[in-house]
């Protein structure tokens, strides 16, 4: 299977009647299925279950999920349908707490009703699909746009390592870390990629390394714990990965283990980089310190493959997300172009200069 066979990372199937239809990445890479989500509570789901996951991909999977919330009431009055609207997006909001693209999606959503009250439920409920697409198709462009400026960031020959999945599968399409490998490798430049495996729940073995094949990119799988190693042995120049939320001075939650990573690409001398939307930017944050960080069940850490590997009653503390400091990030790649050096002022006029 190629790239080019994969369906789409989540899409609208129908009109104003339709569902979201999206693979299913937890199945991934021995299976590959898509599921329907029909109602508010099946996106719910698909977001809380990781089925859907990466912070952009979560942004248009919440924003369709209103659309299929509203549905049911599109026949009533307007006041139903706000009513419906707020209850809706504040049970998506409970799905996941870290990546901000989740509420940047439901705020647009709501925004655009408001825009439209008073042209009744229908026409409402259009403009919510319209707006839902309109999301998806941003987000296919945005991840174009990082691919473009961040390959200018890689050399021909150099070995790059990412951790977690910031791929097509965790966005609308192409990615943001790996659009910049992607585009490095439409450029002509040949790349070597060290694959976190990204444990507990193995995004890099799972899905980066599936997308890596599937668009014939060069690359090795390997253990979290083999990072600094594999620095220290002069295999990697660059590290990218992607982000869940950007503080307004640049500090940036991620997958957890970015941290250690970005600190031991510190001690190597390697520049590590953030390839992210500005919809990932939380500008009402000013420091990383206020991120909130999802924590899971333990069973994630004390069991793998569905079996049992610690001992029953050990205490687990499953973070699924860290916070690596700004002073650890030589760039970020957004589609605006690259922010470096990585301040609050360098990004607030990045931002304000859409
Ligand atoms: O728990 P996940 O799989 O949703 O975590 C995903 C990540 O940490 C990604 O690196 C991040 O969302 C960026 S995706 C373009």
């Amino acid at each position: 299977m190629s790239a080019s066979t994969v369906p789409p990372t989540l899409h609208w199937v129908g009109g104003l009647d339709g569902h979201l239809r999206l693979i299913d990445q937890t199945l991934l890479p021995l299976e590959l299925r898509e599921i329907d989500c029909r109602s508010v509570e099946d996106v719910w789901q698909a977001i809380r279950e990781l089925k859907v996951r990466g912070a952009p991909a979560i942004g248009v999977a919440a924003a369709y999920g209103v659309c299929v919330g509203l549905q049911n009431v599109a026949a009533g009055s307007e006041a139903a349908l706000f009513a419906r609207l707020d209850e809706v997006t504040k049970h998506l909001a409970t799905s996941r707490p870290t990546a901000v693209n989740l509420f940047w999606a439901l705020d647009r959503m709501r925004r655009t009703a408001e825009l439209h009250q008073g042209k009744g439920p229908r026409a409402i409920l259009q403009s919510l699909l319209d707006e839902a697409r309109a999301i998806e198709e941003e987000d296919r462009q945005m991840c174009r746009a990082i691919g473009r400026h961040g390959e200018k960031l890689l050399a021909d020959g150099q070995g790059v390592l990412t951790h977690c999945n910031a791929g097509g599968l965790a966005t609308a399409d192409y990615g943001t870390a790996l659009a910049v490998f992607f585009a490095a490798h439409e450029e002509g430049k040949r790349l070597h990629v060290f694959v976190d495996e990204t444990r507990p729940l193995l995004q890099g073995a799972r899905l980066t390394a599936w997308e890596l094949a599937q668009r014939g990119i060069e690359a090795t799988l390997i253990c979290d714990s083999a990072a600094a190693q594999v620095m220290r042995e002069g295999r990697v120049q660059a590290v990218v990965t992607g982000a869940d939320r950007i503080a307004a001075n640049g500090d940036t939650a991620n997958k957890i283990g970015t941290y250690s990573v970005a600190l031991a690409a510190q001690a190597h001398g390697i520049p590590f980089y953030v390839a992210a939307p500005t919809s990932t930017f939380d500008l009402s944050l000013d420091d990383g310190s206020a991120i909130p960080i999802e924590q899971r069940p333990g069973d994630e850490v004390a069991s793998f493959a569905g079996r049992r590997t610690a001992p029953e009653g050990i205490a687990v503390y499953n973070p699924a997300f860290d916070v690596t400091p700004a002073r650890l990030i030589r760039a970020i790649i957004c589609e605006r172009g690259v922010i470096s050096p990585v301040t609050g002022e360098k990004i607030a006029a990045a931002l304000q200069g859409g």
